[in-house]
């Protein structure tokens, strides 16, 4: 895996949408365990705990590190457990297993058999519900880029991020490239890491044909998050009119 060479910078910045990233809590029923796939430092399970305090927490991530810092985080909730073994025993028990800035990860950093058997574990465990909120975008953004927008962007951004960004990606010509460096070019603490993860693996369109039949949606959202739209507005003057964010909740009939 890609070190991440601060994680309390890291952390912070996954803590800060955790509202949005609650959306599915106030549209289940009869829930009693959340497994939280990818639970980093547990900000999100602590934050779903004030909403839901009966239910019970499993936080599952593989980066040792994150799982040592959510236990110290976490001491005084017994409903709160961490584990860096994925949690098989919790499914077919009124569960939810929630897949929170995670998917992009797993394509960025597993193997192919790896990815499979992610899949795997989230569709074929029998959870009663799946909770998916990512980055997303759908096929129809893969088009050229408003030139106007694009001439804004490499006069306005620093020369070496877009160098960087186009050694990885390809050229800001093309518009998912373009919305991909406007996600990421605030993340300077973490650069060399962030500017190589793809966060945009899989379309919203093959996102949606993963989903086996015994799955229904219960929620979909597209959108592009409001703070992303100011920040970029404000330092490039670009206005984002594709959606760049999913949010998704699949209940088993
Ligand atoms: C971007 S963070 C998201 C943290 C949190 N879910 C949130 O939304 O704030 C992704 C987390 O997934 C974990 N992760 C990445 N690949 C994983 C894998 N294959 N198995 C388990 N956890 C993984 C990382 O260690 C990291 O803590």
């Amino acid at each position: 895996m890609n070190q991440i060479s601060d994680i309390s910078i890291y952390t912070s910045r996954m803590a800060k949408s955790c509202e949005d990233k609650l959306f599915f809590m106030n549209k289940i029923s009869k829930v009693k365990n959340i497994v939280d796939f990818g639970c980093a430092d547990g900000a999100l399970i602590r934050e779903m705990n004030k909403v839901l305090p009966d239910i019970n927490y499993i936080g599952y991530d593989n980066n040792s590190e994150m799982i040592k810092i959510a236990r110290n985080k976490s001491v005084d909730t017994s409903n709160i457990n961490y584990t860096n073994i994925f949690p098989k025993d919790i499914c077919n028990k009124n569960s939810l297993l929630n897949l929170s800035s995670v998917i992009h990860e797993i394509y960025s950093y597993c193997s192919t058999d790896e990815v499979k058997e992610f899949w795997d574990n989230v569709f074929l465990s029998g959870f009663d519900y799946v909770s998916i909120r990512d980055m997303c975008i759908s096929e129809n953004v893969y088009r050229l880029t408003n030139i106007t927008d694009y001439w804004k962007l490499i006069n306005a951004a620093d020369k070496n991020q877009i160098r960087d960004f186009e050694h990885n990606w390809g050229s800001l010509m093309r518009n998912n490239n373009f919305l991909h460096f406007l996600m990421k070019y605030k993340y300077i603490e973490n650069w060399d890491r962030e500017v190589k993860e793809n966060y945009f693996p899989i379309t919203l369109e093959e996102l949606l044909k993963k989903i086996p039949s015994d799955y229904e949606i219960a929620y979909i959202e597209t959108y592009c998050l409001p703070y992303l739209k100011s920040i970029v507005e404000k330092d490039f003057g670009i206005n984002i009119n594709d959606n760049t964010h999913v949010k998704l909740l699949l209940k088993r009939k």
